[in-house]
């Protein structure tokens, strides 16, 4: 019995919720939105709100602290496991929000480790922030025997050591590493070479795109930029 479902909402496009999802939320016993603070919201209910209905008495908000010491937060997520674990137990079904796609820098991926073995949950998958972010800019991330990377900006060393291979690089989080990001497209002749999407499909929406000298001083966490390796967009 699965019962346990880690459900990718997509990067914030209601229309973009799969129908498997939405079939989730309409009968989940439990709708669990992790949250990174007591008070500061779910953006992954936010997502589905429309699609849950009056089922909001299901919703159950659970902070997923993710900063500082792991001492500091691992109790809270240990916590959040056993109170998952004791509702499958009494055989509730339950949905697990998570932002875009299960598999891509997801709370519920760090969840599985906090979790019996018996447990076998099952992944339903979403649009990823990046694909629904390709579309938004009508540019294709890979063609033909062309390779993809996908980076986290906090890892400047990856970054570099992709592009000496890679033809498209998606930088996730850019929020966190502005200068190393600015540093790297100057030293690699890539100035007028990348895009990003902000809040991608939400209505604060923005398209940035090409010179260097207009690079960004602030970044929205949620931005994914995307580097064509030797090609330019200006
Ligand atoms: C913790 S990761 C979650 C990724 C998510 N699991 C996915 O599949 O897209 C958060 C990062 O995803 C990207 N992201 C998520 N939603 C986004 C959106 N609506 N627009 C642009 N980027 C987004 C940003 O790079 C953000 O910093």
């Amino acid at each position: 019995m699965a019962n346990l479902y880690g459900v990718g909402v997509g990067p914030g496009d209601p229309d973009l919720v799969t129908i498997k999802a939405i079939q989730l939320l309409q009968k989940a016993d439990l709708i669990i939105c992790p949250e990174k603070a007591k008070g500061a919201g779910s953006t992954a209910l936010g997502i589905v709100k429309k699609h849950i209905g009056n089922r909001l008495d299901h919703v159950r908000l659970m902070v997923f602290p993710m900063t500082g010491k792991k001492e500091t937060w691992e109790p809270a997520w240990r916590n959040n496991a056993e109170a998952i674990v004791e509702a499958w137990k009494a055989g509730k079904e339950i949905a697990f929000l998570t932002l875009g796609d299960p598999s891509i820098y997801s709370t519920w991926s760090y969840l599985q480790g906090y979790l019996p073995e018996e447990l076998q949950p099952e992944w339903i998958p979403g649009v990823s922030s990046f694909c629904a972010v390709a579309a938004r800019l009508q540019t294709d991330l890979v063609l033909g025997d062309q390779n993809l990377a996908i980076v986290s900006s906090s890892d400047e060393e990856a970054m570099r050591n992709a592009l000496e291979w890679t033809d498209t690089l998606v930088v996730m989080k850019p929020k966190r590493a502005i200068a190393s990001i600015h540093q790297i497209l100057v030293d690699e002749n890539l100035t007028g070479s990348w895009e990003m999407v902000s809040n991608c499909g939400k209505g604060t929406e923005k398209i940035t795109r090409g010179s260097v000298d207009e690079f960004p001083e602030e970044i929205p966490y949620f931005a994914t930029m995307i580097i064509k390796n030797g090609g330019s967009n200006e």
